[in-house]
């Protein structure tokens, strides 16, 4: 099978992809987070092709997508009070919610768990899509395990070519980072994986009821045994050559990769330390964590594509989204961290 990358544009090709969905195939779509690999989220059968392609372990549950918050009453046993104001606030974007699932839900979509991650993309491709096939559908990052999440089409047709028969093409992805995961399904709401609805956002919404982070969503998760989201305590993100995280102030970190750079290492430094060099690559203006996020993995499928024994990183300053930018580079050196204070 050849891979075809479709423009989400035309209402053909929508009906093109809902097809494959109703005949219990897979197809990437553009979300606007990340690409998402759907299937029919209520067949199982399809649910272990997601698993197959992706190479994902089995116990890492996948995110249910849904068109309107009335979808998501059939996926949910028992909606929480918070569910609603959150909804409204929140919905459509790059929020997921962890709530106890239904009995609709197959096993394999929550890898065994009780609970169900739901989430309303605002990318219209994904809303054509999930209208079009006329139910919820599951759909992890359309990466191979461990990899960078896609951002573009063409990063998906690179990494799963053959293996599905239609990329939804909706262009770049505005995020560029993967939603944010939010437990609202025991006493206190927890940040799972920080993403562009940032803990400031819902420390602020949240007010006096609180909002508990989760070390789990930090980026030594590795060695916790039982995580709470299953899918932060893998080595993520990684590019193909390890990545050296170097953390703290912009001027510190750019001196500490100048200094230690060789021909044999490649740099990811902010727009404002960038030096014209073939094998340093700019992810965005220190201060600018929007333009990070859209740029990271990107970037770092960029420093692969150079190849080399090294790459190094400037971590962001952990405010607003810079959080989960700096999450994500964390995630993928695996702990491989310089901290200069
Ligand atoms: O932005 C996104 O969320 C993208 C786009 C495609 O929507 N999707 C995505 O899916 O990032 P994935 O599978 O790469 O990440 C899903 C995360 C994993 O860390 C998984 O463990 C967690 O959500 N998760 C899913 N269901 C869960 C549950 N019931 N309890 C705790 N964590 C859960
Ligand atoms: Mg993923």
């Amino acid at each position: 099978m050849e891979t075809v990358i479709l423009d989400a544009n035309k209402p053909e090709n929508i009906e093109l992809c809902a097809a494959v969905l109703k005949n219990g195939g897979a197809v990437a779509i553009a979300t606007e987070t990340v690409y998402g690999l759907g299937a029919d989220a209520l067949d199982k059968d399809a649910i272990d092709g997601i698993f197959a392609i992706k190479g994902r372990q089995r116990d890492n549950p996948l995110i249910v997508h849904v068109a309107s918050v009335d979808d998501i009453k059939p996926l949910v046993s028992d909606i929480p009070s918070l569910f609603e104001p959150l909804a409204n606030r929140f919905f459509p974007g790059p929020l997921t919610l962890i709530m106890k699932k239904s009995d609709a839900v197959p096993h394999n979509v929550t890898a065994g768990l009780d609970t169900v991650a739901v989430r309303m993309p605002e990318h219209p491709a994904a809303l054509a899509l999930i209208k079009a096939f006329g139910g919820p559908i599951a759909a992890p990052s359309a990466n191979p395990s461990g990899r960078p999440s896609p951002t573009k089409a063409v990063h998906v047709l690179n990494d799963i070519n053959g293996k599905i028969p239609y990329i939804l093409d909706g262009g770049d992805c505005k995020v560029g980072i993967e939603s944010t995961v939010l437990d609202i399904s025991g006493n206190l709401p927890k940040v799972l994986r920080p993403g562009a609805v940032t803990y400031d956002n819902l420390r602020e919404f949240f007010s006096d009821a609180g909002v508990a982070w989760s070390d789990d969503a930090g980026y030594d998760a590795d060695i916790q045994e039982t995580p709470m989201s299953p899918g932060m305590k893998y080595r993520h993100y990684s590019p193909k050559s390890p990545l050296t995280a170097v953390a703290g102030l912009p001027d510190d970190t750019a001196k500490y990769i100048t200094a230690h750079m060789d021909n044999d290492s490649v740099a990811l430094m902010f727009d404002d330390y960038y030096f014209s060099h073939p094998n340093v690559i700019s992810f965005g203006h220190s201060r600018d964590f929007s333009a990070q996020a859209a740029r990271l993995f990107d970037a770092l499928r960029e420093a692969d594509g150079i190849g080399s024994s090294v790459i190094y990183a400037q971590v962001p300053q952990e405010d607003g989204l810079g959080l989960a930018v700096a999450n994500r580079i964390k995630k993928a050196a695996g702990g491989n961290l310089v901290m200069l204070s």
